[in-house]
């Protein structure tokens, strides 16, 4: 800034003056958040009237179908017309090759063709990644040693993308970080017409430790054990790999990207907005939180202002919209405003 510039700041300009009422504030507001932006996470199991707590996630339950549909009318009122499926799938059921993430028949499959048929408007979003059915609790196939085989996993990945569209997801989301996923995917929905489908990419999922309450939530916590998935999600210390990432599913076919954690990683969502301006989203994942919530019940923080500001920084670093857990109680509390 010039030197005459800086010389004429004060007093003649006072920023206070813009801060002396709250429509003032109003009208100079840059940024703002509504329910508009915010897209619920949604625990699903098998079973009939099912609402299972998860202690590590206070106030997050898992649903049975016929209790989703309930939570899912609660979502609509509020404004919250998008949901992503993440499923809890039967220990019995997990194998290492996680066949049943192709079962027609199986429980993601089926929410699909439900929550259609109650509510055609509302936008899926279908995980596509094998750990919830894994008995090891990764993402993919391992080989003898453990490694995560890729164009394999690649291979599956894309049948379950099929799958999960023609059961009705609007959306795909290869959460997976396998190399080459996006375009493989896309390739499978043209051939089969499926031209509308969109695909949602993790394209800058890091292999951050908050993701653990998640894990409880979907059971592969205790079938991952001691292992991680740094040979696939990325380096916490990388930024420039990230546009790489978005550079190479933006060349593939995705057509929103995706920065996972958020407030952890909001240079990230900045960067990947001003660099390829796509629509960009950005997950507050259960780690995030469960952290608000624990501070919360210690009485430590409040918590609709603090879950307010939090989602709106998110919206300042250049989200498009927001996966969250507080997307039904920001939705509320919004409406209060
Ligand atoms: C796995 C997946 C994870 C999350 C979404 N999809 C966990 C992981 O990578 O181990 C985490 C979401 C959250 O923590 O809220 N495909």
């Amino acid at each position: 800034m010039s030197q005459i510039l800086i010389n004429r700041y004060f007093p003649t300009t006072r920023l206070r003056r813009l801060r002396q009422n709250e429509t003032l504030r109003l009208l100079t507001q840059e940024n703002t958040l509504s329910a508009n932006d915010l897209i619920q996470p949604l625990f699903i199991c098998d079973g009939k009237k099912q609402k299972i707590a998860i202690p590590s996630m206070p106030d997050i339950y898992r649903y049975s179908l016929d209790n989703a549909l309930k939570y899912i009318e609660k979502l609509v009122e509020n404004g919250i017309n998008t949901i992503a499926l993440f499923p809890a799938i039967e220990a019995d059921k997990k194998n290492p090759l996680a066949t049943e993430a192709l079962n027609p028949q199986g429980l993601v499959p089926e929410a699909l063709q439900i929550i259609k048929k109650h509510f055609p408007d509302i936008m899926i979003i279908a995980d596509i990644a094998l750990d919830p059915y894994t008995s090891h609790g990764q993402d993919g196939l391992v080989n003898e040693a453990g490694y995560i085989l890729n164009d394999e996993t690649v291979e599956v990945l894309r049948e379950q993308a099929l799958l999960l569209a023609q059961s009705g997801a609007d959306i795909v989301a290869p959460s997976d970080m396998m190399d080459g996923r996006v375009g493989a995917i896309r390739g499978i929905l043209e051939e089969n017409n499926l031209v509308n489908t969109l695909i949602l990419s993790y394209s800058a999922k890091y292999a951050s430790s908050f993701y653990g309450p998640f894990r409880d939530a979907v059971g592969s916590k205790s079938m991952l054990g001691k292992s991680d998935k740094k040979n696939y999600q990325m380096n916490p210390a990388n930024s420039d790999e990230a546009l790489h990432e978005v550079y190479l599913d933006l060349q593939e076919g995705a057509d929103i990207v995706m920065v996972k954690p958020a407030t952890l990683y909001m240079d990230i969502i900045r960067r990947i907005h001003e660099t390829y301006h796509v629509p960009t989203f950005a997950y507050h994942v259960s780690g995030e939180y469960s952290m608000l919530k624990s501070a919360v019940a210690q009485g430590w923080l409040d918590e609709k202002s603090c879950v307010l500001e939090t989602l709106l920084g998110l919206k300042r670093a250049g989200s498009s919209a927001i996966l969250t857990y507080y997307a039904l109680n920001a939705s509320q509390w919004l409406k209060q405003l």
